[in-house]
């Protein structure tokens, strides 16, 4: 019988998890994909290391070892940094290689160029790992992408600041606290700006607009911020409006035009997003037939990724057709239309500036936070006057907190 051959860069927590589901899981994958899969080589940086590795198995610190192996079919990479990473995928796919990742800041940054170099290699490019963690996402939209006509995405797509939220809410703590708990349970790295300043999830939506869209707007216009703005004060005046802080990427297809953001937002009980606590992922897809699906599940940790890096085994053995996205002609995000649409806005005041303001904009109110009906620009002339303003906008339906209206938010 042939067998599938495989490399794995990287025995860290997703390499390992990896290595040890094919092991596991042999005689499954070998049921549906007819082939034994068999770990030919691993890379690692540091040979020094124990690991718990089968001795016929290459082990090495030298791409080139991995790439003269007499056959090999599929290389999965799950090491960290965009070099040098790119340069091995762009080798394993001139040597005929399938390529699987879990990286996704590499990805977002290349992934374009390996996607195009494998169509002329004639191999495949799984990275359903890049985009939260074990929900199957990326499939879905494939799936999706055939007839359907995706409209919408959005996503909690970083499971540490949704950690935080959730501690700073449920335990009353401030961001530092919520934040040493999250380094402490393994969840954050020792520099947390990764992940608290909104750069995973702006990869990983970066990633999404591609694939749903075809394109992706220009990274210097996308509106990027992470979560160290808010405050244990702020989360209380959510809660006692019926709302939570979330940390959301949102693309949108709007007559051609690409709309992305990656920000803290407040959803009301409604939203699904309400309750996605703790580490966990959610992705909500809204496209023309089916409306809206909305997926939450693992968004990391070691079996969850790699359960998506396994599907992706299975994918690009069998399949062979080209995938669908659609192409957008102009991506440029107006800023113009942008600012002109109403939406509703949670706004935080130390002064009693809001009294002042004109009924009808007001929703709801509760000490210095007030929920009001403004567009963007309207808004942002607010804070203009009085610096200790912030504002988040609201997403979907929003039940106020005395629950005698449903307002809905964009
Ligand atoms: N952890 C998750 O839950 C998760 C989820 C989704 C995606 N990802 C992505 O998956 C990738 C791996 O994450 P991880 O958490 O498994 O990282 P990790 O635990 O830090 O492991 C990284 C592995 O890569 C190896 N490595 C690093 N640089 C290398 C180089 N230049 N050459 C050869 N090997 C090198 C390391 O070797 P040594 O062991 O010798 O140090 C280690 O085995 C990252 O891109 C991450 O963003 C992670």
């Amino acid at each position: 019988m042939t067998v599938i051959k495989v490399a794995i860069l990287g025995f860290g927590t997703v390499g390992e998890g990896v290595y040890r589901t094919i092991e596991s899981h042999a005689d499954d994958l070998e049921a549906v994909l007819g082939k034994k899969v068999e770990v030919a080589a691993i890379l690692i940086k540091n040979k020094q290391r124990e690991r718990n590795i089968r001795k016929n198995i290459l082990v090495t610190t030298n791409f080139e070892d991995i790439l003269n192996l007499p056959k090999l079919d599929i290389v999965i990479e799950a090491i960290v940094n965009k070099e040098p990473t790119y340069t091995f995928l762009q080798k394993a796919i001139e040597r005929g290689c399938h390529i699987i990742t879990a990286n996704k800041e590499m990805f977002a940054h290349h992934g374009k160029q390996l996607i195009e170099l494998a169509e002329q290699n004639n191999v495949s490019v799984g990275f359903e790992a890049t985009v939260a963690g074990g929900i199957p996402v990326i499939q879905t939209l494939k799936q999706l992408l055939k007839i359907n006509r995706v409209q919408q995405i959005q996503g909690i797509l970083n499971g540490t600041s949704n950690f935080i939220l959730t501690e700073m809410r449920e335990k009353k703590w401030s961001f530092a606290e919520a934040l040493l708990q999250a380094q402490e349970n393994g969840y954050a790295e020792a520099d947390p700006t990764n992940d608290v300043e909104g750069f995973d999830a702006f990869y990983k939506t970066m990633i999404l607009s591609r694939l749903a869209f075809g394109e992706e707007p220009n990274w210097q216009d996308v509106e990027r911020e992470g979560i160290t703005s808010i405050t244990s004060e702020l989360i209380d005046a959510a809660e006692k409006l019926g709302l939570r802080f979330k940390h959301i990427a949102s693309i949108s297809n709007e007559r051609g035009q690409i709309q992305v953001s990656v920000k803290p937002a407040l959803v009301g009980k409604e939203n699904p997003f309400y309750h996605v606590e703790g580490v966990e992922n959610a992705v909500s897809v809204h496209s023309d037939i089916v409306g809206r699906i909305t997926l939450q599940g693992p968004g990391a940790g070691m079996f969850p990724t790699a359960s998506a890096v396994i599907e992706d085994l299975v994918y690009v053995c069998l399949n062979t057709q080209k995938d669908r996205s659609f192409k957008v002609e102009d991506t440029a995000v107006s800023d113009q239309q942008r600012s002109c649409k109403e939406e509703l806005w949670f706004v935080h005041a130390q002064s009693n500036y809001f009294q002042s303001l004109p009924s009808n904009l007001i929703e709801q109110t509760f000490k210095q936070t007030y929920i009001i009906r403004a567009t963007k620009r309207e808004v942002e002339g607010l804070a203009n006057q009085d610096k200790e303003i912030s504002y988040f906008p609201i997403v979907g339906e929003y039940q106020t907190a005395n629950e005698d209206k449903v307002l809905t938010a964009q």
